[in-house]
Order: C-alpha cells, then sequence, then structure tokens
C-alpha cells in the first residue's frame, strides 16, 4: 500500500474541490485531490453557465480568470417573460453597476484543471473505491485504488468537495447532521443547440405550458431548457419535439424567439432543494453540492461552492499561521447563512416560474401577479437584481490571502 501525507486531503475535482486546491496553493498549503472519474468527463460535463460577480472577482483575483475575462459574456440585465411579453430587468443599474457572466462550469473545470497541473500538486483522476475514515482523529485519511495499488493519504483535514452523490456526507454517523430538503414535482430538460443567441441576454419564461429558459454558452452555442415531469425519459423527447415545446413557450407577442440550431447534447436533471447541517464532522468539511443543493433555477449552486471554499481557505491559512481554530469553528455558520439565503432566492425563483401539477385557478393567478408586480417594481426589480448578481461576500478575499 501506499501510504502519503499531506495538509488537506480533498475529495472531488469538481469547482468545489479545485478551487479550495488553487486557494490553498496560493497560501503554501499542501493538498491532494482524489477524483473518481476521468479528466475529460469532468471537463465536458455539461452543466452550470452564470458566475456571480464575486465568483468572477474571485477567480480573477487567484489568477485563473484570464480567459473567463477574454471570453465570459457579461450580461448587465435579464428579462422575465410571461403573458407572451418580455420585461427587461436592468441589473446593473440596479445594483451600482454589478453583472453577471457567462461562462460555462466546463470551462471553469478546465482552467483550474490547467492552473492545478501547473502547480505540480498531486490530482489522481479515476481513483476507484473512495472512503474517508478517522474523521474524529487528528489525521484523518482518503483511501483509496490507482493504478492498481492502494493508496491512503494521510491528512491534517479533509474537505469533502464529492458532490450531492459522494462519499463525504454519508461518512458522517447521522445522529451528527440533520438535513433539510424539499423535492419538485418536475425538472428541467437542457439542450445546447448550435445556433447563435437571438437575444444577448437570459429570457426565464413563465408560460402556461410550463418554465422555460434561454441563455448561451458562447456567439454561437445557445443553451435552453423546459420545465418536463422530473422523471421524464429523454427518449420522449425527438430533437423536433423539443424545438416545437421551446418555441411555444418562449415566443413573445413582439415575434422574439430563440434561433434553432442542431441539438449536440441533451439531458434532463430532477429539481431538489437540500441542506446538511453542520456542515462539518471532526476534521472532515463539507463544501459545496456535497453539503447542500439548489434547484437551477436562480443559478446559485455553482457560485454557492465558491463562497464555501472562501470561508473554508480563510480558516485553513489561519489554522496554519498560528494554530487558531476560531474560523474552524465558525466556517458552518457562516456558510449556511448565506446558503439559507441563496436556498430562499432559488425556491422563490423556482416556484414563481413554473407550473406546478397540483396548482389551483387562484395559485396561477397569485403568480401571474407576482411576476406582474415584480416587473412593475423597482423595489422588487432591485430585490431580484441583488440576489440574482450574488449578494456580498461573507469573508474578504485578504482574509484568505488574496
Ligand atoms: P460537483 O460539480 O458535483 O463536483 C463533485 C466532484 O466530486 C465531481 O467531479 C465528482 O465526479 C466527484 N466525486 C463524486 N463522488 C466521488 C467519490 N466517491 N470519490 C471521488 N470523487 C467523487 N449552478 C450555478 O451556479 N449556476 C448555474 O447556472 C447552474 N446551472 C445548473 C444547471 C444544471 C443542469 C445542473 C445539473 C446544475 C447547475 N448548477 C448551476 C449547479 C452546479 O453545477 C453545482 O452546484 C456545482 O457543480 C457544484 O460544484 P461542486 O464542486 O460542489 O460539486
Ligand atoms: C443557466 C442555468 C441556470 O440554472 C440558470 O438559472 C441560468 C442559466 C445556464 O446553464 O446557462
Amino acid at each position: 500500500m501506499r501510504v502519503l501525507r499531506t495538509q488537506v486531503g480533498i475529495v472531488g475535482a469538481g469547482p468545489a474541490g479545485l478551487l479550495l486546491g488553487h486557494l490553498l496553493h496560493l497560501n503554501g498549503i499542501d493538498s491532494v485531490i482524489v477524483e473518481n472519474r476521468s479528466r475529460d468527463y469532468v471537463i465536458d460535463r455539461v452543466r452550470a453557465g452564470v458566475l456571480e460577480q464575486g465568483t468572477v472577482d474571485l477567480l480573477i483575483a487567484m489568477g485563473v480568470g484570464e480567459r473567463l475575462q477574454r471570453e465570459g459574456l457579461r450580461h448587465d440585465g435579464l428579462y422575465i417573460s410571461f403573458r407572451g411579453n418580455r420585461h427587461h430587468i436592468d441589473m446593473a443599474e440596479l445594483t451600482g453597476g454589478k453583472a453577471i457572466t457567462v461562462y460555462g462550469q466546463n470551462e471553469v473545470v478546465k482552467d483550474l484543471i490547467d492552473a492545478r497541473i501547473a502547480t505540480t500538486r498531486p490530482l489522481y483522476f479515476e481513483a476507484e473505491d473512495v472512503s474517508v475514515g478517522a474523521l474524529e482523529s487528528s489525521s484523518p485519511v482518503i483511501r483509496f485504488r490507482h493504478g492498481g495499488a492502494d493508496h491512503e493519504i494521510r491528512c491534517d483535514f479533509l474537505a469533502g468537495c464529492d458532490g450531492f452523490h459522494g462519499v463525504c456526507r454519508p461518512s458522517i454517523p447521522e445522529r451528527a447532521i440533520a438535513t433539510y430538503e424539499r423535492i419538485y414535482p418536475f425538472g428541467w430538460l437542457g439542450i445546447l443547440a448550435e445556433a447563435a443567441p437571438s437575444s444577448t441576454e437570459l429570457v426565464y419564461t413563465c408560460h402556461e405550458r410550463g418554465f422555460a429558459l434561454f441563455s448561451m454558452r458562447s456567439p454561437t452555442i445557445t443553451r435552453l431548457y423546459l420545465q418536463v415531469p422530473p422523471d421524464e425519459p429523454i427518449e420522449n423527447w425527438p430533437d423536433e419535439a423539443i424545438w416545437d415545446e421551446m418555441l411555444a413557450r418562449m415566443t413573445t407577442s413582439d415575434g422574439w424567439k430563440p434561433r434553432v440550431g442542431r441539438i449536440v447534447q441533451k439531458s434532463v436533471t430532477p429539481m431538489r432543494s437540500f441542506v446538511a447541517a453542520p456542515m462539518r464532522h471532526g476534521r472532515l468539511f463539507l463544501a459545496g453540492d456535497s453539503a447542500h443543493i439548489v434547484p437551477p433555477t436562480g443559478a446559485k449552486g455553482l457560485n454557492l461552492a465558491a463562497s464555501d471554499v472562501l470561508v473554508l481557505a480563510r480558516a485553513l491559512k489561519a489554522y496554519y499561521e498560528d494554530r487558531s481554530t476560531g474560523w474552524l469553528d465558525e466556517y458552518s455558520d457562516v456558510c449556511l447563512r448565506r446558503v439559507w439565503k441563496a436556498q430562499r432566492f432559488s425556491w422563490w425563483m423556482t416556484t414563481t416560474l413554473h407550473r406546478a401539477p397540483d396548482e389551483s385557478a387562484f395559485d396561477h393567478q397569485r403568480q401571474l401577479a407576482d411576476l406582474d408586480y415584480l416587473t412593475g417594481s423597482r423595489a422588487a426589480m432591485t430585490s431580484l437584481a441583488e440576489q440574482y448578481v450574488g449578494l456580498p461576500a461573507e469573508v474578504s478575499f485578504e482574509s484568505a490571502g488574496l
């Protein structure tokens, strides 16, 4: 068996694990990252696309924002569409100049993997049978098989950055962790299409036939989503049926509609809200989707992963500087304040824009009144805008060594 030692053992090379590894590197703290999928799988996985202002600022401050600044699409506003009309919300004007940036999660992950490899610190892909142990001791471990050999990494701390279906959260004794969950009676069918975006900003649509979302990845690629039943087989949706439904839901009275093109990727994702608390057990710290999931309306998941690891990096930096444990002890509480606000926002965006299968005629009229109020009140639009671009960071970049 190969035994290695490091300061921080990180399980998962998604945005949370890779960001944490790089923040620690910038502070001279050693880490080992262990990922069970291949490098190509991790890079090709199509997921989020919307970065909050604070996430963009963080990536730039970390020195990994060069391609993001060149290729990312800055959006100062967005549209909310209902009853066949699009209503513009000028986020930058309402928030003193803040915006979001469209840049695929897979591009963020690619940039972070390149940065990790340049540091020459260890990153294992295709690790098998990954497990964590000795969480309550001063030397927790990660065990896995790689290249036919058993490995054990002995660490000072573990970071569980292995997503919702990972091994870290289930390794915490049930009595030590509370979970909060809400499952929604719908999912999103998402596609990538070879079509130039027909709008420069996102369009969130509440239609009689259900929710639809217009987004993009680049000047030549459109990204679209449709509300469907949560367990909908993708085989039920030939490309023509997808376009018919997209156009039926999204075309507005002024004739605006998405441009049609060849569909290059399609999949269905169920939607849930989930929080595990506290986000720590012994020397294991959970970050990102391993601790919490939001429904994608509102685009908060990736951004929450980034804000968690900033708080964790601050705490680990302080520990290695002077052995202080105060910020490690506060980690979960500090993160959960932001997590619950993002949960509330994502739940609100989701329930305000989707059609619930069991809704009454009253519910639907109230929903339309909500949207009418939202798009007619500067106060309501300001509330949406300040949450959409991202609430202020809980901790400063300086405190995390940037
Ligand atoms: P993950 O990205 O899930 O990474 C976890 C990593 O751990 C993975 O690489 C996984 O392979 C690895 N892993 C799992 N198990 C193990 C194991 N046993 N051993 C080792 N490694 C393991 N968020 C936004 O902010 N904006 C959006 O616009 C947005 N849109 C979305 C659209 C869709 C369709 C979906 C599905 C999600 C969207 N999200 C969005 C959410 C966002 O993608 C996630 O919140 C984000 O990926 C969380 O990052 P993470 O690093 O915590 O987890
Ligand atoms: C995208 C995803 C979201 O969840 C969202 O709210 C907006 C855009 C996207 O993938 O582009």
